[in-house]
């Protein structure tokens, strides 16, 4: 019985130390004993059945500890900020790049960058909103066919992923009542996701964002609006932008233009090629009104474009979808 011994102590130890220490139920010396029964006399038989129960039994037990034993130190060896892989006898080093912000994270702050260096001051939009916000602050009429316009997404609890920047109207202009009171102006950029139920193709996505201005005061214009967007063009694209613009309907805003420009020669434009850039126009009566804010005593302007065709005409990029893509190669070319 001295090789049972042995055996037994083995087949223990391997449990004890291996990285899948289940393996060991594998080991057919294990295989080899159970073998043994049928052929060891009668009264034999009972004891050796015995032996094997408790072997399986304390086998079992060291499985089990050997186990948590790999699932503690596993967690000792995870050092997420480890450039190397610290579960190596030879640690060897992980190539690491050095992450940067996401082209358009980077390009939305030098943007307002630029609006905060005209007076304004920058604020993220929401990207879950309501009827209110999204429709009614804008003088969208209920039932009103302009809201189909807009390819709005709704929750089944009514609630709305805002298809313009414009949600952010009313805030803002509530917010900046006390101040147009001091006799000061209110000179708000806003801007983020906004998410329209659209087809996707090169110039369409179906989530995309959006920068939107809001200023209002005593005597604000259509040319002080034209200047700052001009001002806001030839800094972005570094050129002397050429601009026009021509009619166009929004509910909440009259007169309501869309606003162009020649794309500069300096990112490749050619003479008379016009792009649109944005919506805008004066604030609508009513959207002052809604907001508490006397129209025969406050005048404002609002403007509201998308951010990717911005970006993308600034380095020519030619497809909407590698902003959300995770095109790599798409990404590092923004170091
Ligand atoms: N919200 C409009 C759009 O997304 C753009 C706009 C903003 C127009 C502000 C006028 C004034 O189409």
């Amino acid at each position: 019985m001295n090789d049972i011994e042995e055996i037994r102590k083995s087949l223990l130890l391997e449990a004890e130390n291996s990285d899948n220490p289940s393996n060991v139920l594998k080991d057919p010396r294990l295989k080899k004993l159970y073998a043994r029964i049928p052929t060891l006399p009668n009264q034999e038989k009972a004891e050796f059945g015995k032996f094997l129960n408790s072997l399986k039994q304390e086998l079992a037990e060291a499985i089990e500890k050997r186990r948590k034993e790999l699932l503690n130190s596993d967690v000792e060896k995870l050092d997420i900020t480890a450039p190397f892989d610290q579960n190596q006898a030879e640690p060897q080093l992980f190539s690491v790049e050095q992450a940067n912000l996401h082209p358009l994270n980077n390009e939305i702050q030098k943007v307002n960058q630029i609006f905060r260096s005209m007076g304004f001051e920058a604020v993220e939009s929401r990207q879950i909103d309501n009827d209110f916000n999204m429709f009614e602050t804008l003088n969208f009429p209920k039932d009103h066919p302009a809201r189909d316009d807009y390819d709005t997404f709704k929750t089944k609890e009514g609630l709305i992923p805002p298809a313009h920047t414009s949600t952010m109207q009313n805030r803002i202009l509530k917010a900046g009542k006390a101040k147009l009171e001091r006799g000061e102006n209110i000179a708000v950029v806003s801007y983020g996701r906004v998410f329209r139920n659209e087809d996707i193709d090169a110039t369409h996505e179906h989530t995309f964002h959006q920068y939107e201005g809001v200023f209002v005061s005593e005597k604000a214009n259509l040319s002080q609006m034209l200047g700052t967007l001009k001002e806001f063009f030839d800094t972005y694209y570094g050129a002397d932008v050429k601009i026009k613009t021509q009619p166009a309907y929004f509910p909440f805003v009259e007169p309501g233009l869309e606003f162009m420009i020649e794309k500069p020669k300096a990112i490749g434009g050619k003479e008379g090629e016009w792009l649109e850039m944005l919506g805008c126009g004066m604030i609508h009566q009513n959207v002052l009104k809604k907001a508490g804010i006397d129209p025969t005593k406050y005048q404002g302007f609002a403007w509201g474009g998308g951010f990717e065709r911005l970006v993308m005409l600034k380095y020519g990029i030619t497809d909407i979808r590698y902003f959300e893509s995770t095109k790599l190669d798409f990404l590092r070319s923004f170091k």
